[in-house]
């Protein structure tokens, strides 16, 4: 019953097709590639690695960025799959609501503010570390340590006040609807795998042995490769899946291909892959540097090659590190609306997020209400707790969008996309599905436990969920343009975004 209210892929297409009026179908497979890494190198290698490295994995952290790359990897497949049937924009929430049908599109549109809303303000965590370190090492200038942190980091402090003005910030660009264009993406882009590449060719040469067999101590905890035994090292899998998070974008940008049911599964795929090889490199270099305990800080990265003698060194991928991290925000708030926008359209969600502005053509005033609560949640939340909830929505998601490709290849026999799985419709999906789960499963390590032994992080989710679903109920489901146009045969349309 619940899943009986799909949209048609007619209209799906047809809405597709409205909105590619004006946009120029420019990008190519390189391009779309340069954008899927644009979307996916950010706080996960730059930031992340080093909370993950202390507190869960240590050195076996190499391990877990194996393994997370597997589920990603077998997600991205399904991606591929699904957007070279389906290339429109719109991103799973659009593939769900075509496949599995309303309801669970609601779900994976209001899990999918997780990834990308969420995901932003983790992001600018991120940014906010280097951002300091960078004063701090250059110009000796110092951010008050309460003005720099939250109330549950390790060092309590109020507010993250640069996070916040970094969100800020890309708030107002982008209601003025300044999107980055190719050619800056792709500069930005070579920078940030130049200033990881950098790491890569000066680091490796400073490699301590030692430092991935450390003695057990109160700090190293069992010492060896392995110092929170195979569990911390699934914890840091499903911790540093943040990592990954972002080849999904690619299919956002379907309406600006160039061939996009052959270029997008290439872009996913190939972005993917790349990014994969390059953060299995530097996470082995990160811990042969300095011992992991050491690396519970913001600015892992800059702090390891500052600590080996190389601060110069850490200056330059410090802004290496701040640039990518921004294309990464941009890509997230844009995002964002953007997908609040298509779910307004369908009614599901009240029609201010497709307002758009008269003059700057955007959808000014969700984007604003979310720079806001972005802003809000970067300044007073720690980043390991963001960081989690943001990875429980974003494989929620995944399990989802599994799922609607044999449902796809059910309900529309007649498409053929340039990508099919291989092994059939079931294998792929299924496995995505269980090793996403997995990694549901083990976010609970290092994470902060409520009531004695709920892992807090998917009580956040839980609370999450029931929210989206009281909404839902009370509000979207009555209000569906699909299901007025299944009443009346009305077709409710909305301005669209440029
Ligand atoms: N993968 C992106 C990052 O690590 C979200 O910042």
């Amino acid at each position: 019953m619940l899943m009986q209210r799909v949209k048609p892929l007619s209209r799906i297409l047809a809405e597709g097709s409205d909105e590619d009026r004006g946009l120029k179908r420019s990008l190519g497979p390189w391009a779309l590639t340069a954008m899927g890494i644009g979307a996916i190198i950010g706080t996960g290698i730059f930031v992340l690695t080093g909370v993950a490295s202390a507190t869960r994995a240590g050195p076996s952290l190499t391990i877990s960025f194996v393994v997370a790359g597997i589920v990603s990897a077998l997600a991205a497949l399904c991606y591929a799959e699904v957007s070279s049937k389906i290339p429109i924009s719109g991103s799973a929430y659009t593939y769900t609501y075509a496949t599995l049908g309303e309801f669970m599109a609601w779900i994976v549109g209001w899990a999918l503010v997780l990834e990308y809303a969420l995901g932003a303000a983790t992001v600018s965590v991120g940014w906010s570390g280097y951002f300091t370190f960078i004063l701090h090492t250059l110009f000796d200038w110092n951010i008050p340590q309460v003005w720099q942190h939250s109330h549950w980091d390790m060092t309590p402090g109020i507010a993250n006040l640069p996070a916040a003005g970094i969100i800020l910030l890309i708030t107002a660009l982008l209601v003025k609807g300044t999107r980055e264009s190719g050619t800056v993406n792709a500069i930005i882009v070579a920078i940030k795998v130049a200033v990881v590449l950098f790491f890569i060719v000066i680091g490796v040469g400073h490699i301590n042995p030692a430092n991935y067999h450390l003695p057990p101590s109160p700090q190293a905890g069992l010492g060896g490769y392995f110092p929170f035994g195979i569990a911390g090292m699934f914890g840091g899998a499903a911790f540093i899946f943040f990592a990954y998070i972002g080849f999904d974008a690619v299919s956002t940008t379907a309406e600006e291909a160039r061939n996009p049911s052959r270029d997008l599964p290439f872009g996913i795929i190939v972005s993917l892959v790349i990014c994969t090889i390059l953060y299995i490199v530097v996470v082995a270099i990160l811990n042969g540097l300095v011992p992991f305990y050491t690396l519970n800080v913001n600015f892992p990265v800059a702090y390891a090659v500052d600590s080996v003698g190389l601060a110069w060194a850490g200056v330059i991928i410090s802004f290496g590190a701040i640039a990518g991290l921004t294309t990464v925000l941009l890509v997230m708030m844009y995002g964002q609306t953007r997908i609040f926008y298509a779910m307004s359209r369908d009614g599901l969600i009240p029609p201010l997020f497709v307002q758009v502005h008269p003059t700057w053509r955007t959808p000014w005033l969700s984007q604003i209400l979310f720079g806001v609560l972005i802003a809000a949640a970067g300044a007073l939340f720690p980043i390991s707790i963001l960081g989690s909830v943001t990875n429980m929505g974003t494989l929620s998601a995944f399990i989802l969008v599994a799922w609607a490709v044999p449902r796809l290849r059910l309900r529309h026999p007649e498409l053929q996309g340039s990508f099919t799985l291989p092994f059939g419709p079931y294998i792929i999906p299924v496995l995505t599905m269980i090793s996403a789960a997995f990694l549901i499963y083990f976010l609970k390590v290092g994470n902060p436990v409520v009531w004695g032994r709920v892992p807090l992080v998917w009580l956040a989710f839980i609370v999450w969920l029931v929210v989206g679903l009281i909404f839902y109920f009370s509000y979207g489901r009555h209000r569906s343009t699909v299901a007025l146009d299944e009443i009346e045969g009305i077709a409710v349309r909305q301005p669209r975004v440029n």
